[in-house]
């Protein structure tokens, strides 16, 4: 039985640089759905002061890739967020309801650049909470300033921030050194959310499975079983 939720998705049909048209985003559910998820929340870009899709064709696209998923499945869901970019005003966007949350709930999908500072990053992370919206801080494993830095990364879960990983990021060679990272990652508790980060039927698909097995045997049920906890927790707006 599929019971994934992936919070990281550009399956959204021409409106980022995800999938560039109908029939990739098809692709794309079919390989969701091979790899046992039931439920997207499409993610696409949005910046305050960028020239973002017009909500009204965001949400005509997710009709039409509604009825997609309930053609290759009925219990398969399909929901709207952002991935915001945060700037100072992302907060204004946000409150005027022109951005938007996960799936209507209190959680956002927040990033920086990569090569942002520790402090702006944490600060901004703290000013969205103010704000009362619980960011999850998007592919925690791609910032610099947080590369081997547990102790920064464990700093912002104590302020109340959350963190997704790309699942991809665990695969590869051992030796690796964003691999090694994304382990650590997992194997010191700082991930709360799995994404799949995913743009295409190909490269960057929504791929899950041989990730999740990898976790399981190297770290057990029990880490499988809180991430599927948390994503259930997260839809259902209840803290994690
Ligand atoms: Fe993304």
């Amino acid at each position: 039985m599929n019971q994934w939720i992936d919070i990281h998705s550009h399956i959204l049909p021409a409106v980022d640089d995800g999938s560039v048209s109908m029939g990739q985003t098809k692709n794309m559910l079919r390989i969701a759905h091979e790899e046992g998820i039931n439920y997207i929340i499409a993610t696409p870009h949005y910046g305050a002061g960028c020239r973002n899709p017009d909500q009204e064709e965001l949400r005509s696209k997710l009709e039409l890739v509604r009825q997609e998923a309930k053609q290759i499945d009925e219990s398969f869901h399909i929901d709207l967020g952002n991935e915001l970019f945060f700037s100072d005003d992302i907060i204004e966007h946000l409150r005027k309801k022109k951005a938007l949350t996960l799936a209507g709930t209190r959680y956002i999908l927040v990033e920086f650049a990569s090569a942002e500072a520790y402090g702006i990053i944490k600060t901004g992370l703290h000013r969205l909470l103010i704000y009362g919206y619980l960011p999850i801080l998007a592919h925690v494993e791609r910032y610099e300033c947080l590369y081997q830095n547990y102790e920064g990364i464990y700093e912002m879960l104590r302020i109340g921030a959350y963190m997704q990983m790309n699942i991809s990021g665990i695969l590869g060679k051992h030796a690796d050194r964003k691999v090694t990272h994304c382990r650590k990652l997992i194997e010191y508790e700082l991930v709360h959310i799995l994404g799949t980060n995913s743009h295409s039927d190909y490269g960057r698909a929504p791929r899950m499975k041989e990730g999740l097995e990898l976790i399981r045997k190297k770290y057990g049920d029990s880490v499988i079983n809180k991430f599927l906890e948390n994503s259930t927790k997260l839809l259902n707006n209840q803290y994690i």
